[in-house]
């Protein structure tokens, strides 16, 4: 079922009836979702399920992370059964499909020196990922290492591209490991013929000395970074520079990432325009480390391809999602920034996770959490605990509630002595105004989880950003910022 039609995506299109005339459309597909709940509640089978289901129906091409071995053959059945099969690509351990991101970036016409800062973006977004460590989380110290470590890949992606050589992994990791250590080495004859970073250094010199003054001068700047700043370094600052790295590159050169990424090309994040579905079918729960670098190169590289994608000539653009369930493992600082631009380029962010928490623990502090979630703008609240009840629950606001209450006041408060058995009692009913959540925290821990006990239901309350919604138990035409919606598992 392919549109050729580019005006199918229009953003008015619906996704999903909500019912009572609401409904989530593309255009709010483009401003991004998250998906919250405890473990068990129904998330997956819930509203991610629905979700899928709408994107898949309405053609949208897309990015899944894996998390978990079960996601891959959940989204064949996903994709089976909205006619999908075929734009499936199942990324996995076996090879078929590769992508060599660094020739795909090199061989990118009119990139000339951006390529060696998106090169050295992806690697530093992996490494730092990896490193459990994000730019912002870093107490002070950290910062530094990063600041290092990018310094170090500027000028190690730089060097062989100053000497005319193609690019890869391989190539970085046999110049890193060939660097010198001291001054004394750089004097080294034996260093000079048989160290690839000295070789590399030499094809640079020849390459640059007759040419273009500038690149002279960036090219001088490279040597003088390998020759004398590079050695310098205090050994405590090099040995975690060089352990960040060869913890990065280790995997990309051995088993299985090497075919997948230091090979050639067959599929690319572009595919994803052209409505595939790229399924990054090496999970963390089974590949560990090795399947967490693979999900986040994959992820990276698909949102630099989304940033920089073009707009058709007239026309809607077809939505890409990125998805990632168990999204934890994935986020990082670059995500705010991404989806921020992304919605008008089509990029649409799905994150399911348990809780704020969650975010918290890998983002560092309530400040990225704040900008990443206030970039995904529909929030599903699965059933749940502790505090991210209490920050939806403030999320959706408070409104003003008549109240009516009974107040059966004692006299004896007057400041007047009085008999006992002799209080003065006074009842009266008063109706007053009072400001009341409108949903109270306790409320997220009693929604349906779904299984044979709840009739296979999952409930969500759904929030999206300014969105009103009509109170169904209201009768008087009262507006809601927040819905409950109720998804079939089965
Ligand atoms: N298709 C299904 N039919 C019936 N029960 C299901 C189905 N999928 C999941 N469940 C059950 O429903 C509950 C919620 O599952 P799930 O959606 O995986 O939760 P979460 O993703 O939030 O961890 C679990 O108890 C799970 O065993
Ligand atoms: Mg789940």
């Amino acid at each position: 079922m392919h549109h050729d039609n580019l005006a199918d995506f229009h953003p008015q299109t619906i996704l999903q009836d909500w019912g009572d005339g609401d409904a989530f459309r593309l255009a709010d597909a483009g401003t991004g979702v998250c998906i919250f709940g405890a473990t068990g509640s129904g998330k997956t089978s819930g509203p991610a399920k629905h979700l899928a289901y709408s994107y898949l129906a309405a053609d949208f091409g897309g990015l899944v992370l894996c998390a978990k071995q079960e996601e891959r053959f959940q989204w064949e059945q996903w994709a089976a059964e909205t006619g999908r099969t075929d734009d499936l690509v199942i990324v996995d351990g076996q090879g078929q499909w590769r992508y060599n991101f660094m020739d795909w970036e090199a061989a990118r016409p009119g990139e000339g020196g951006g390529l060696t800062i998106n090169i050295v973006a992806i690697l530093s977004q992996i490494a730092t990922a990896v490193s459990g460590r994000t730019a912002k989380v870093s107490a002070g110290g950290d910062r530094f290492w990063d600041d290092a470590l990018a310094h170090m890949l500027t000028n190690l992606v730089d060097l062989p591209l100053f000497a005319g050589l193609r690019i890869s992994l391989p190539l970085l990791r046999s110049i890193m490991n060939s660097a010198p250590l001291t001054a004394l080495q750089t004097e080294d004859e034996d260093w000079h013929e048989k160290s690839v970073c000295a070789i590399t250094l030499h094809e640079g010199d020849e390459a640059t000395v007759k040419g273009d003054a500038d690149i002279r001068a960036d090219f001088e700047e490279c040597q003088t970074y390998w020759l004398r700043e590079y050695p310098a370094l205090s050994e405590k600052t090099r040995s975690i520079v060089d352990l960040t790295f060869s913890m990065l590159l280790r995997p990309f050169v051995t088993r299985p990432l090497r075919k997948l990424f230091c090979t050639d090309t067959n599929i690319k994040p572009e595919d994803a325009f052209a409505g595939k579905i790229i399924i990054v079918d090496l999970p963390i729960q089974e590949y560990r480390l090795v399947g967490k670098i693979a999900n986040l190169a994959w992820k990276f590289c698909f949102q630099l391809a989304v940033l920089r994608r073009m707009p058709p000539e007239g026309g809607f653009m077809r939505p890409v999602f990125l998805w990632a369930d168990e999204a934890q493992n994935f986020v990082t600082d670059f995500d705010a920034e991404y989806q921020a631009v992304a919605r008008s380029a089509g990029g649409c962010t799905v994150y399911i996770t348990q809780s704020r928490e969650s975010l918290r623990r890998v983002l560092g502090n309530d400040d990225a959490v704040d900008s990443l979630l206030g970039n995904l703008q529909a929030k599903f609240f699965c059933q749940n605990s502790g505090g991210t009840n209490d920050w939806a629950a403030k999320l959706l606001g408070e409104h003003w509630l008549h109240v009516t209450s009974t107040n059966v006041a004692r006299g004896s408060n007057d400041g007047t002595q009085q008999a006992a058995g002799q209080e003065s009692r006074s009842a009266a009913v008063s109706r007053k105004e009072e400001r009341r959540r409108f949903i109270e925290p306790s409320r997220f821990t009693t929604l349906k989880r779904g299984g044979q006990q709840n009739d296979y239901l999952v409930e969500a309350i759904v929030y999206n950003g300014g969105n009103q919604f009509l109170d169904p138990a209201g009768g008087h035409g009262e507006i809601l910022p927040h819905k409950l919606l109720t998804f079939r598992q089965r």
